[in-house]
């Protein structure tokens, strides 16, 4: 579930960003407090340690030494977490915040107090309690020679401790406070990135993909919304054009799958009525021919020589109509590109040379065989040179390659004739389309139904006033693959 689930993923990702950041934020908000809380705390004892140093002196000079533990006493009911004691260089408590430690205890004072005679600042614990603690030497000045002895450098010190428990309650209480913070802040961002995914991402994604769903099952109704101007809306706007277009792709589709079956039909029905009209024709004209030869004798030679060639005409008309009517099924062999193409040019070649066509071939001897049915393909290249030469009546040139690609075999026949008007050139292929005087139009529609019954492909270039080139394709015979794919 969640690694399908984008909204998860931006989730979590999101989420762990936004912890972290919380998180890091917390711990130097917290740190810089808790350093700001202790430096405040320790100043606190020093100014302590001072003012009491300060009071020490005046008290000492008047010699009432009683009123110090008093003035503690009153230190420690103004400020409760407090304490101070003042001790003798050897430790021993003479004044304290905590009267029961008076002459009683003894401190145990650190080596560095009386050699640099500075305030030293630290902290202690006592009882899992934190204390900060700033000591403080009291120097044996001269005024105080008086009573103490000159020889020694100090008197004691003085020693303010303060609780560090309030500071700590409070970084606590911040702390905490910024956990909730971060908790809600965490919360916040969560939900309106949740918001944000679903209406901007997830939702239009799941209804195109429910469109999607729909064009997969094959209904080409479907249409995604598409008003939105991001890339979800662009995304939709592509769909709804490539919807569109297989829309136009199946219809065309369709029209062509009618349009075939209907050429089927057509090619069928020509086929029958060929095969008729033959029948009935061919035996007359057999006869009428014959009765032109007995009747010939002492008549106009020219009248003679009309009849003739009519007879002729009417003779290669039937003969194009039974070809195409009995198209018979393909009996495919191994068959050698120049044994089928070379006996085809030489059956045009008188033509050619009368019509001052010169004839280019390119025929390489090594091509591999094709598997197909030599006499039709035979019959088809032969249509194609004989179109070719009759497009040059004035001459021209009339080229003949043959070459072989990726497991096909191209038999390529150009000419340099008038070429193909562009309105004409869908039509060339339909039985009975011709624009000459004497074509039946047969010609090509046997060419192309031969080309795809052996398994071929035929396509047309033409330009106008430049040339046409006629190309078929044919797969390379199955065992010969290997050798030249
Ligand atoms: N090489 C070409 N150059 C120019 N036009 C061509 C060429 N080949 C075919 N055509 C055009 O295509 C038409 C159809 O050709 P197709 O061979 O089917 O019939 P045809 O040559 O007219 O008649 P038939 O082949 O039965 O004698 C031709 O009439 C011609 O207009
Ligand atoms: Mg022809």
């Amino acid at each position: 579930m969640f690694r399908r689930s984008l909204t998860a993923k931006v989730l979590v990702a999101v989420g762990v960003t936004v912890a972290v950041v919380i998180a890091i934020y917390t711990f130097f908000v917290i740190r810089v407090q808790s350093v700001w809380w202790h430096e405040r705390t320790q100043a606190q004892t020093v100014i302590a340690a001072t003012l009491v140093h300060e009071y020490l002196n005046g008290v000492m000079l008047s010699d009432r030494h009683e009123e110090v533990q008093r003035f503690l006493l009153e230190l420690r009911k103004s400020d409760e977490i407090w304490r101070g004691r003042i001790v003798r260089p050897d430790g021993l408590v003479i004044f304290s915040t905590v009267t029961q430690e008076v002459n009683c205890s003894v401190v145990t004072l650190p080596e560095g107090l009386f050699k640099e005679g500075q305030i030293l600042q630290g902290e202690r614990v006592e009882a899992g309690q934190r204390y900060a603690v700033a000591m403080r030497p009291i120097l044996n000045g001269p005024s105080c020679q008086q009573c103490h002895d000159a020889r020694q450098p100090y008197n004691g010190a003085i020693i303010a401790e303060r609780s560090l428990a309030p500071a700590e309650a409070n970084i606590a209480t911040n702390r905490n406070l910024l956990i909730v913070y971060g908790v809600l802040i965490f919360a916040l961002v969560g939900v309106v990135i949740w918001l944000l995914i679903v209406r901007l991402v997830s939702q239009p994604v799941r209804e195109l993909l429910a469109q999607m769903r729909r064009v997969e099952r094959g209904d080409l109704t479907a249409h995604a919304e598409a008003q939105r101007p991001d890339e979800i809306g662009e995304l939709a706007r592509d769909f709804n054009a490539m919807v569109r277009s297989l829309q136009t792709a199946k219809q065309e589709l369709h029209e062509s799958h009618a349009k075939q079956i209907q050429q089927t039909s057509k090619l069928a029905t020509i086929g029958e009525l060929a095969a008729g009209i033959a029948h009935e024709i061919r035996n007359p004209l057999a006869g009428i021919g014959a009765a032109v030869e007995v009747v010939a004798d002492g008549r106009d030679p020219e009248v003679v020589g009309e009849i003739r060639r009519q007879i002729n005409r009417l003779n290669n008309t039937l003969r194009d109509l039974l070809n195409f009517s009995r198209q018979r099924e393909p009996e495919v062999a191994p068959c050698q590109i120049p044994d089928l193409i070379r006996p085809m040019l030489a059956l045009v070649r008188p033509d050619a040379q009368k019509q001052r066509v010169q004839i280019v071939e390119d025929i390489p001897a090594d091509l591999p065989a094709i598997e197909v049915d030599a006499g039709q393909v035979q019959q088809a290249v032969l249509n194609i040179l004989l179109n070719a030469i009759q497009a040059m009546p004035a001459g021209g040139t009339l080229f003949v390659r043959a070459a072989a690609t990726a497991g096909k075999v191209k038999i390529v026949i150009a000419d340099t004739g008038p070429g193909i008007a562009e309105e004409n050139l869908p039509k060339i292929f339909s039985p009975f389309f011709t624009t000459k005087h004497q074509g039946t139009g047969l010609g090509l529609a046997i060419t192309r139904s031969i080309v795809e019954k052996n398994q071929g492909v035929i396509t047309v270039a033409s330009q106008v006033g430049h040339g046409t080139t006629f190309t078929m394709e044919f797969a390379v015979c199955a065992r010969e693959v290997a050798v030249y794919a």
